[in-house]
């Protein structure tokens, strides 16, 4: 596949297309399957980059990854983890931020781990300080090294105490991957409680840990001896789900998501019809379309769960360029994800960012030099022009507006869209998008 591709905009989207299990669970189930004493299989994984690079990093660790009888199904043998050269891993650097997240595995099952720079996408900072607190209240000695991180349990790691600055979905995991194995009770106050950590916690209960979900974002887990393989389907996609509904109100077109679940898309829902779109839930998944008639502005608060995900916000402002009045979007999760705006602005948006807060809710990066709040006034005729991927949910964004624009784009950097959307050039035809590379 080229790196590039010339999208000719202006046919509505209509058809189908199947959402697999979640980029943001599949890779963490495929890090826990390192704590288990037998193989586990994961269903429904779906072919993107970000699992490729989790595939190779684990395959470095010597755990055994092979493609199972289903389609979509992965079959991963931990069993010779101790044999693993781990000084290879730093070839990694640089291409995803699921590295870190083998602390703990690699901790329990090797006594140290060598973590290299991360990489991921360019939207905030992305400090992992967190995740270095929590492994150093567990009793690891951490050390930064120019090309990473030398981390050891001379000790083993120890149930504690801790409660997170914020409700980090990494540093979550990263307690409940330390924690499991860990010798006593560790109870985490200020958890993320986002549908994928609750379903890694119901995929590290079948291998045998002991996790308790309490009110206000409270984790308990009482750490066990041993674990043992999984066997999991995990849950659907929510972000692509978001992604082809925002896609089909932008391009006034109708698309069923087949795979999706209401229960996961409950906020994400009620912002889509107050927009003005369509949706109907079906025993497969949900349809989503433009019913007519003028969409409306909005204003929305990006938040941790259950709030509306920072992940959702990027395919929607591209639907909201086409609602009449003016949309407030504060994104209070990372503080630089309108990077993506001036592409819009430049295929005919009006889109201004501020550095205030503009939402009810006063976030960390308000009266800072972060402009995370976006105002976006509609309706705008978008037209097509060249346009380059920033990152993954940014670069899907691009591609909507260049499916709603008049006239060709030419979009470049689409590999990064295969990062966490599979088969997305495939998925696009398959709706009638004139697409070509
Ligand atoms: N943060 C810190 N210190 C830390 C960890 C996080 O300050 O040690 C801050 C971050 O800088 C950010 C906020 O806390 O401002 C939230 O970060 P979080 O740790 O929750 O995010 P993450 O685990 O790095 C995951 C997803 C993201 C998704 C966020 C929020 C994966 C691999 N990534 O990131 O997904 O946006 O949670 O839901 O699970 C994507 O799929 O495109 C993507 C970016």
């Amino acid at each position: 596949m080229t790196d590039a591709l010339t999208v000719h905009g202006g046919t509505p989207l209509r058809g189908q297309v199947r959402v697999r299990g979640a980029k943001n669970l599949v890779s963490k189930a495929m890090v826990a399957a390192v704590l288990g004493d037998a193989p586990s299989r994961l269903y429904d994984v779906p072919r993107i980059r970000d699992v490729e690079v989790v595939r190779t990093l684990l395959e470095l660790h010597e755990v055994r990854v092979r493609d199972g009888a289903e389609p979509g199904e992965l079959v991963l043998d931990p069993a010779n983890v101790e044999q693993a050269q781990v000084d290879e891993i730093n070839v990694h650097a640089g291409s995803s931020r699921i590295p870190v997240l083998l602390c703990g595995p690699l901790l329990h099952r090797l006594g140290h781990a060598f973590i290299p720079d991360l990489g991921g996408c360019n939207i905030g900072g992305r400090p992992i300080d967190f995740h270095l607190q929590s492994l150093r209240e567990f009793g690891a000695i951490v050390d930064k090294t120019p090309t990473g991180l030398d981390i050891s349990a001379p000790n083993g790691l120890h149930g504690t105490k801790l409660a997170l600055p914020y409700p980090s979905v990494g540093a979550t995991e990263q307690v409940l991957l330390t924690a499991v194995l860990a010798e006593g009770v560790t109870e985490l106050r200020n958890a993320a409680v986002e549908p994928e950590i609750v379903d890694l916690i119901c995929l590290l209960q079948k291998m045998g840990a002991i996790i308790q979900v309490h009110t206000d974002r409270v984790i308990e887990i009482e750490g066990v001896q041993r674990l043992g393989g999984y066997a999991h389907r995990p849950i659907p996609d929510r972000i692509e789900v978001a992604s082809w509904a925002a896609a089909a109100l932008a391009t006034r077109g109708d698309v069923l998501v087949r795979g999706a679940r209401q229960v996961d898309m409950m906020t994400f829902l009620n912002v889509f019809r107050s927009v003005g779109g369509a949706f109907e839930v079906t025993d497969t998944g949900i349809r989503f379309w433009y019913p007519g008639g003028e969409l409306s502005a909005v204003a929305i608060e990006t938040d941790v769960h259950p709030g509306f995900m920072t992940d959702w916000q990027q395919p929607l402002v591209v639907a909201l360029t086409q609602a009449r009045g003016l949309s407030i979007v504060h994104e209070t999760v990372y503080e630089r994800r309108f990077g993506y705006v001036d592409a819009l602005n430049a295929m005919g948006a009006t889109i201004q960012v501020y550095r205030e807060c503009l939402g009810g809710t006063p976030c960390r990066w308000g009266r800072r030099n972060f402009q995370h709040s976006a105002v976006i006034a509609g309706p705008s005729k978008l037209h097509g022009a060249d346009l380059v991927v920033p990152d993954l949910r940014a670069g899907f964004s691009h591609l909507i507006a260049a499916l709603a624009a008049e006239g060709a784009s030419r979009v470049y950097g689409v590999q990064l869209i295969n990062r966490g959307y599979e088969d997305f050039e495939a998925k696009l035809r398959a709706l009638g998008a004139h697409v070509d590379g």
